[in-house]
């Protein structure tokens, strides 16, 4: 792709072929992983710019980064003179001279476009109140890790809030085609809009409704996210509509016998999923959050050319 800037902002900037090619990818980096990996992003630099708290998306991408022999540049956007004022237009510009890949965890979907457009080089998506595009791409490797590369028989539900990780779900459905149940809270679903683009290109039915059982039921994925995702803090009212969303035992009794549960993590137990369920033997939430560095080690060999 020499020549040519990609980004990574939501699952629509890629195609079916890249999404399958970025998983395969990093489930090759997890088969190599303790022999050789060659240090194909030696001398470049990997900026991070995160504007909310992050675990697994920073330490993952540091990670990766290192691990492909790069460095790694972390910014707060307190720490940077965006906080008194600078344009994101003049941030972008001044950046791009001196990294080679801006990873942008922040609120609005807007400010990940604008530095995209501002920038000259590539600008991934690390989290927005829209979108978690990386989110989804690791989880489906997890997915594929689990049931094997052709995803079309299978049945995956998403138990909770309509939020961002969900949005990116629907998008990487409606590429890939499998089924997507995803049962919300009334008012909780998810935007219209991403719905509507999604269905216009799925090839296997994606469908929302208000009743966390029908969702489940014959599932071989149950993937459920918090109640309450960072920016909502004081929205506490919101979690009595949730009460019946919970990824419980019995929920997961009625998902398939070898069904996987997932969870992108942070998770408050005992809110949106129980104790029992993430220690459970269907939970594969930790090889989860594990394998966003593989994932994250394909997706910068991507978008840098390397
Ligand atoms: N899943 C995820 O993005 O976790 P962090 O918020 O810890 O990065
Ligand atoms: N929906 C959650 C995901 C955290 C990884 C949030 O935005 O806080």
């Amino acid at each position: 792709m020499s020549g040519l800037i990609r980004h990574l902002l939501s699952l629509d900037d890629l195609t079916t072929e890249e999404i399958t090619l970025l998983i395969k990818a990093a489930i090759n980096y997890k088969n190599k992983m303790g022999k050789d990996i060659s240090y194909k992003a030696q001398g470049k630099i990997l900026g991070m710019i995160f504007e909310k708290p992050s675990t697994r998306t920073r330490i993952s991408f540091e990670s990766a980064m290192i691990k492909l022999g790069g460095g790694v540049c972390f910014m707060t956007s307190q720490s940077l003179q965006l906080s008194r004022g600078e344009p994101i237009c003049d941030t972008a510009r001044v950046l791009s001279g001196y990294l080679d890949c801006l990873v942008i965890r922040t609120y609005a979907q807007s400010i990940v476009e604008e530095m995209a457009k501002r920038s000259s080089i590539p600008i991934i998506n690390g989290l927005t109140d829209l979108y978690h595009p990386c989110q989804a791409i690791s989880d489906v490797m997890t997915v594929v890790e689990n049931f094997g590369d052709d995803l079309s028989k299978i049945k995956i539900a998403w138990i909770g809030d309509g939020n961002n990780v969900c949005n990116s779900w629907i998008q990487i459905a409606s590429k890939l085609g499998f089924e997507l149940h995803i049962a919300t809270p009334c008012g909780y679903e998810p935007r219209h809009d991403i719905l509507e683009n999604a269905m216009k290109e799925a090839k296997a039915p994606i469908i929302v409704c208000n009743d966390p059982l029908l969702a489940a039921q014959g599932a071989s994925v149950i993937n459920t996210d918090v109640w309450l995702s960072m920016g909502e803090e004081n929205k506490e009212e919101k979690k009595e509509a949730f009460k019946h969303f919970q990824v419980n035992n019995m929920l997961v009794a009625l998902a398939k016998n070898d069904c996987i549960v997932l969870h992108c993590l942070p998770a408050h137990r005992g809110e949106e999923i129980t104790d029992d369920v993430i220690e459970g033997e269907n939970s594969r939430i930790w090889e989860q959050a594990e394998n966003k560095m593989y994932t994250h080690m394909a997706i910068i060999e991507w978008l840098m050319g390397l």
